[in-house]
């Protein structure tokens, strides 16, 4: 697995992800583009990597934006023949460090209150419900908002570092 910034050349492949969401809620090529170009994102690419270790195979995507003292995780998606292999949780990770080292106390997310995938993965990164947006995003479609404090939180113990992951 190699988890690197993406460019420009990875949209294509980011985008073709968007078919792991509900048909009203995926992103665009615009929507991608401007987190690409925005200054205060990172917007990670998980590729499979050959034996040399080059990357190949685009399988994730995530895009983070720093705003004051708070992260917000925007989106994270895994190409669904490459999931529970450890991919997003790494992606996630990575964000989590590069938030809490540009000064964020903390990162919040909005997951749909229904994808209970997304909502057992973000719970298993140690991230808390505070809140909800009912018909956020559409008539019965709540959001609920997610929590992880970044303060005095030790990342190696959320566990991707060093976590064996198969290609
Ligand atoms: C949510 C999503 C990003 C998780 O990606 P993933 O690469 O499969 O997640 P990981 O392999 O890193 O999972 C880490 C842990 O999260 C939990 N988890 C992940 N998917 C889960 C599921 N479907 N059911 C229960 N727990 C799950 C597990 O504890 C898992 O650890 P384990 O596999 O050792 O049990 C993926 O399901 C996805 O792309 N969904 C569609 C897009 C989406 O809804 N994105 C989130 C909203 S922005």
């Amino acid at each position: 697995m190699n988890i690197e910034t993406a460019t420009r050349d990875d949209l294509p492949g980011i985008v073709a992800l968007e078919t792991g969401f509900p048909a009203g809620e995926r992103w665009n090529d615009q929507l991608w583009s401007d987190e690409l170009a925005a200054a205060d994102r990172l917007v990670l690419a998980a590729h499979l990597s050959d034996l040399d270790g080059r990357s190949c195979d685009l399988v994730g995507a995530a895009t983070f934006q720093l705003v004051g003292d708070t992260a917000d995780l925007h989106r994270v998606v895994v190409a669904e023949q490459h999931r529970r292999r450890g991919f997003a949780r790494v992606m996630v990770v990575t964000g989590l460090h590069w938030a809490k080292g540009s000064g964020a106390s903390r990162l919040l997310l909005e997951v749909r209150h229904d994808n209970a995938a997304a909502v057992a993965f973000y719970s298993d990164l140690g991230f808390l419900v505070i809140g909800e947006r009912r018909d956020y995003y559409a008539a019965g479609a709540h959001a609920l908002v997610m929590e992880l404090v970044l303060t005095g939180l030790d990342l190696d113990a959320v566990g991707a570092w060093g976590t064996e992951v198969a290609q």
